[in-house]
C-alpha cells in the first residue's frame, strides 16, 4: 500500500474523534474523581491515548507497557511477553488498559492477568478497536469504540510492518 495512492478508509479521522468524544464522555463520568492510572500498550495506541487524555479533564497518569505478541506479519503469534515493563505502582490503583484494537484477545487476556495479580483497586478496559471475527478468548471491553470487520487495518498509530501509523484515517491494508 502506498501513502500516495489514497487507501480505502474504512473510519475517517473525523468519524475517530466523534467516538472518542463519546468513550471520553462515559470515562469521565466514571472516573472523575479517582486519579485513575491510563496504561496504554504500545506501539498502536500511542495516539488514542494522545486523543483521549486530551479530553478527560480532571487528573489522572499516563504509563505505557510494551507487549511483544505479533511478529512482522499480519497474524499474532499467540506467545506474549511484556518488552517493557511497568514503572508505575499499579497496587490500588484505578488502571484504565487502553489499547488500540482487540483482535484475538490474546494479548489484552495476558496483560490484565499480569495486572490482576499487582491487585489494582479497579481494572478496566478501554478500546478503540474491536475485531470479533478471530477471537480466541473472551474479552471483556469496558469502554469500546468501534467494531470492525475482519480486515487488517492501518493508520491512527497502526502498523503494517511500522509502516502507516502516521495516516490520519484508519485504513485497509489491501492484500
Ligand atoms: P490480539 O490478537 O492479541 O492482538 O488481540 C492485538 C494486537 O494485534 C495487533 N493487531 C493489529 N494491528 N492492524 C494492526 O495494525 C490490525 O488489523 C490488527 N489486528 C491486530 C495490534 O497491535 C493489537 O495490539
Ligand atoms: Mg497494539
Amino acid at each position: 500500500m502506498n501513502i500516495e495512492r489514497s487507501p480505502e478508509v474504512l473510519t475517517s479521522s473525523r468519524e475517530i474523534a466523534s467516538t472518542i468524544d463519546r468513550l471520553a464522555a462515559v470515562i469521565r463520568r466514571d472516573y472523575l474523581g479517582k486519579e485513575p492510572l491510563l496504561l496504554g500498550i504500545l506501539k498502536g495506541s500511542f495516539m488514542f491515548m494522545a486523543d483521549l487524555i486530551r479530553r478527560l479533564d480532571f487528573p489522572l497518569e499516563v504509563e505505557f507497557v510494551r507487549l511483544s505478541s505479533y511478529g512482522r506479519g499480519t497474524e499474532s503469534s499467540g506467545r506474549i511477553s511484556v518488552v517493557q515493563g511497568l514503572r508505575s505502582v499499579v497496587r490500588n490503583r484505578d488502571v484504565l488498559v487502553v489499547e488500540d484494537i482487540i483482535d484475538t484477545g490474546l494479548t489484552v487476556a495476558y496483560l490484565l492477568g499480569y495486572l490482576r495479580k499487582k491487585k489494582p483497586a479497579s481494572l478496566r478496559l478501554c478500546a478503540l478497536l474491536d475485531k470479533p471475527a478471530r477471537r480466541k478468548t473472551a474479552v471483556h471491553i469496558d469502554y469500546l469504540g468501534i467494531t470492525i470487520p475482519d480486515r487488517f487495518v492501518v493508520g491512527y498509530g497502526l502498523d503494517f510492518d511500522e509502516k502507516f501509523r502516521n495516516l490520519p484515517d484508519l485504513c485497509i491494508l489491501e492484500d
